[in-house]
């Protein structure tokens, strides 16, 4: 048997919002490798064997998944969202290059998913219809003060911003952090939207200017978008239209 290893984006938790491609690559598995919540969105079948793991071990995982592909599995690592957007697919390919060799002639595919900004900007309007940028507000694999230098200099570059890991229990004091620089750099008009279990039964969407934003409006299950100077606000309330025009001025 050949094996392979597909990293594959489940999307931000509706059925719907999983691409058919993905479907039909965890229809082929022999095994499913990925954070607990994640593989438990992943329907049992005969033959079909499921690794499910904690928060963390990345690269524990990763390796494991391309071990079974040497040895002839079919296996598909799951992330949420997409799985380039922090998630597993760097975590495979840091594994790749550290690991065996002969694990570098694997069939090896990425298959993309709707990562959580995408959704939630969707679901708010247009909010990153112009020039953006992701940030990932945990400081676990890289040192706050990098954050915040990445954040003054998003801000002076005007734009909108598209904030994961916002708030973690383990972390609280951070994103308060956030939202004071932001001020800081912003004024405190800004537009931002808190969207939070975005395509599930407990999605919640918040608009609120800068200066109404609290820390405690985003946990870990919550994608925070910033906007521009540029973002306009159309409608506010459970389904509000948000947008940044497609041109700048000069
Ligand atoms: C480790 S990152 C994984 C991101 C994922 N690979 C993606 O592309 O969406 C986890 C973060 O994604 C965001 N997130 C994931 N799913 C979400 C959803 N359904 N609604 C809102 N935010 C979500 C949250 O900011 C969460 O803390």
């Amino acid at each position: 048997m050949t094996g392979w290893v597909a990293i594959a984006g489940l999307g931000p938790g509706a059925e719907a919002l999983v691409t058919p491609e993905v479907t039909a690559t965890l229809a082929e598995a022999t095994d499913v490798v990925g954070y607990i919540p994640y593989v438990a969105r992943v329907a049992e079948r005969p033959g079909l064997t499921l690794h499910a793991s904690d928060n963390r071990v990345e690269l524990d995982r990763a390796r494991h998944a391309l071990e079974m592909a040497a040895g002839g599995r079919r296996v598909v690592v799951v992330s949420s969202g997409d799985p380039g957007v922090f998630a597993m697919a760097a975590a495979v390919f840091e594994a790749l290059e550290a690991g065996a060799p002969e694990w570098r002639d694997l069939d090896i595919r990425v298959l993309p998913g709707i990562t959580a900004m995408l959704a939630a900007a969707a679901r708010a309007g247009a909010p990153l219809g112009h020039d953006f940028c992701a940030i990932n507000l945990s400081d676990n694999l890289k040192p706050w003060a990098l954050i915040e230098k990445r954040l003054r200099l998003a801000a002076e570059a005007d734009f909108a911003m598209a904030f994961y890991n916002p708030r973690s229990k383990a972390r609280p004091e951070g994103f308060a952090r956030v939202l004071e620089l932001l001020r800081e750099a912003c004024g405190d008009d800004r537009p931002v939207i808190f969207a939070r279990a975005v395509s599930t039964p407990e999605e919640r969407l918040t608009v609120v200017p800068l200066t109404e934003a609290r820390p405690e409006m985003a946990d870990m299950r919550t994608v925070v978008l910033v906007g521009s100077s540029l973002t306009r606000v159309l409608r506010d309330g459970a389904r509000p239209l948000v947008y940044t025009p497609r041109s700048a001025p000069e």
